[in-house]
């Protein structure tokens, strides 16, 4: 469960305040798959960041399975990011002369995994329907399919959580469909899904939408 209280980002912009987070609350409790939505500059990627400890905030608390996130330790906060959570970009961030393969195997080694990691690679290129691609540069690969071998090195590890910021961003309908069902898939095996966007439509794959406007919490409507 993540609980997430009285969250702030600010800035200082010059002399003035900015908040790009002011005062969220949200309980998102264990396999739920939640869209963030709502206009550009309203704060979603800093929320989604902030969770994922990619981001610190300036006041309040994110709180997963009970920890406060700003009370990790360091090598906590690595193995948090390693192993708890799986983050998905709107840019992939693939190491493209690496293999497929390759790229997906990047978290087992940053976690000391340096051995055979074959069945958890291969199982993870699987769910996303890259297996057959496992040998070629990531670089020659489409965007929708970057955007699976992503997909693929965000669940290696098998994290509770799916932290995906726009991952339809850069991708035609098409290639979007594919990815909205695998995260949907995903969250039908158990995953708890927190996807940021700003597509009705896939948004609507989600069951449950949180809208925020200038930093704070909008809407939040359960879909059946
Ligand atoms: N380093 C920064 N300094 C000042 N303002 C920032 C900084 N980073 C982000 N912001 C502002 O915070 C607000 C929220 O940004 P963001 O979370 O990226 O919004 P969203 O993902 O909803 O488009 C935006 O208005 C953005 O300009
Ligand atoms: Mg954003």
């Amino acid at each position: 469960m993540i609980s997430v209280k009285g969250l702030t980002k600010k800035y200082t912009v010059g002399k003035a305040d900015f908040f790009a987070l002011d005062g969220v609350e949200l309980v998102i409790a264990d396999g739920e798959f939640v869209a963030v939505t709502g206009k550009s500059g309203s704060g979603k990627s800093t929320l989604l960041n902030i969770i994922g400890i990619l981001d610190i905030p300036t006041g309040g608390s994110v709180t997963v399975n009970g920890v406060e996130l700003t009370s990790l330790t360091p090598k906590a906060v690595a193995a948090y990011r390693n192993k708890t959570v799986g983050f998905v970009f709107q840019s992939f961030y693939l190491e493209p002369s690496y293999t497929v393969y390759g790229n997906v195997e990047l978290p087992l080694i940053l976690a000391g995994k340096v051995g055979n990691n074959d069945e958890k690679v291969n199982a993870a290129l699987k769910m996303v329907g890259l297996f057959e691609k496992s040998w070629e540069k990531a670089r020659t690969l489409s965007g929708g399919e970057q955007q699976r071998v992503a997909i693929a090195r965000a669940i290696v590890n098998d994290p509770e959580y799916i932290l995906a910021d726009e991952p339809c961003g850069n991708l035609d309908s098409a290639n979007s469909k594919k990815i909205m069902d695998i995260l949907v898939d995903l969250n039908r095996a158990g995953k708890t899904v927190i996807m940021v966007t700003h597509d009705a439509e896939d948004a609507a794959r989600a069951n449950r939408i949180v809208t925020m406007s200038d930093g704070k919490i909008t809407a939040d409507e359960k879909i059946a």
